[in-house]
């Protein structure tokens, strides 16, 4: 396995475990391909022969909603067959191991490998066993990465914002278990983003969080003056062991995007969240349903994007 477990020798994606890592030529490329594909989503006839006879697996061992079933989209629109395993009916119950489980499923002719699991680096794991023309994308691994995610959160920001080195990006809310978060960092940070600021509870910012390039707050109105992008996190509690907070209602009187605090930021400012969002935890409804928000958006954004990572690791684009 070479340095970066992503690239062939020839510098090629081959597979999507993480944005970290990843060239700037490559991101840009992902997004370009991205952009030749929202026209497709737009027609009557919504597809491409480009996978056409390659097979999908997607494999989610932890829940979704947005990232499967767009994955599926995708993979449909470029013609490709989709399998989706469902984890709770397989033989993982009966104990089979992960490594098992795709070995089987490879025994089956897979072209394509899009893995969730609530383990850091079990899609690393999948890319080191799989037979040299099959590809891994990482569809969200434990708290380290969820590359898709990052990728149409650029997407999302490139559309409206057009460019980067102007941009203030603030990220709000449980940084220390969001692989979100991570992802978007690396990527702003590659892309040139003029600054990326994180804002959070000391409980759940990581120490030595600045070394990834971000400017950390305390406070959200002192984080959110003048920011351009808002990135609205969950507070993701299945990652927590013991409790980091008071309580969901004081998290959200000091923490929550009402209108009054989105107001603090630029008059053109986007609010973006990846999903799946808890309205007055984090959210206001106000502000999730409201004129700055683009979270709807990028879940159809996420659809090209991800007919771009398929095609760009299958040889198709
Ligand atoms: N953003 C995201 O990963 O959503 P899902 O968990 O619904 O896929």
């Amino acid at each position: 396995m070479p340095a970066n477990p992503q690239l062939d020798a020839q510098g090629r994606l081959r597979h999507l475990l993480s944005i970290e890592g990843l060239p700037r030529e490559t991101i840009e490329r992902i997004l370009a391909t991205a952009e030749s594909f929202a026209g497709v989503t737009e027609r009557d006839i919504k597809k491409v022969p480009l996978l056409r006879g390659k097979s999908v697996f997607n494999l989610f061992f932890e829940p979704s909603t947005r990232t499967r079933t767009t994955f599926e989209i995708a993979a449909k629109r470029l013609s490709a067959d989709v399998i989706n395993l469902n984890i709770a009916l397989s033989s993982q119950t009966k104990g089979e191991s992960l490594l098992d489980t795709v070995a089987n499923l490879s025994a089956m002719q897979a072209d394509i490998f899009v893995v969730r699991h609530a383990s850091s680096g079990a899609p690393y794991l999948i890319a080191r066993h799989v037979k040299p023309h099959e590809h891994v994308i990482n569809a969200g691994d434990g708290r380290h990465a969820h590359p898709t995610q990052g990728l149409l959160d650029l997407y999302t920001i490139r559309h409206y914002k057009k460019d980067f080195a102007s941009l203030t990006v603030a990220i709000v809310g449980d940084i220390a278990h969001s692989r979100v978060a991570r992802s978007l960092i690396h990527g702003l940070n590659t892309l040139g983003a003029r600054e990326v600021r994180v804002i959070g509870p000391q409980t759940l910012i990581p120490t030595g969080v600045e070394a990834l390039g971000v400017r950390v707050f305390h406070d959200l109105r002192a984080g959110l003056r003048e920011a351009d992008v808002i990135v609205m996190l969950r507070l993701q509690n299945e990652r927590m062991s013991g409790a980091l907070l008071p309580s969901a209602q004081e998290y959200f009187m000091s923490y929550g995007l009402t209108p009054e605090r989105l107001a603090l930021a630029k008059p053109d400012a986007i609010v973006m969240h990846p999903g799946p969002m808890n309205r007055g935890v984090e959210i206001d409804s106000a502000v999730a349903d409201g004129p700055h928000s683009v979270i709807l958006p990028q879940v159809t954004f996420g659809i090209a994007v991800r007919m771009a990572v398929m095609s760009i690791v299958a040889g198709g684009a």
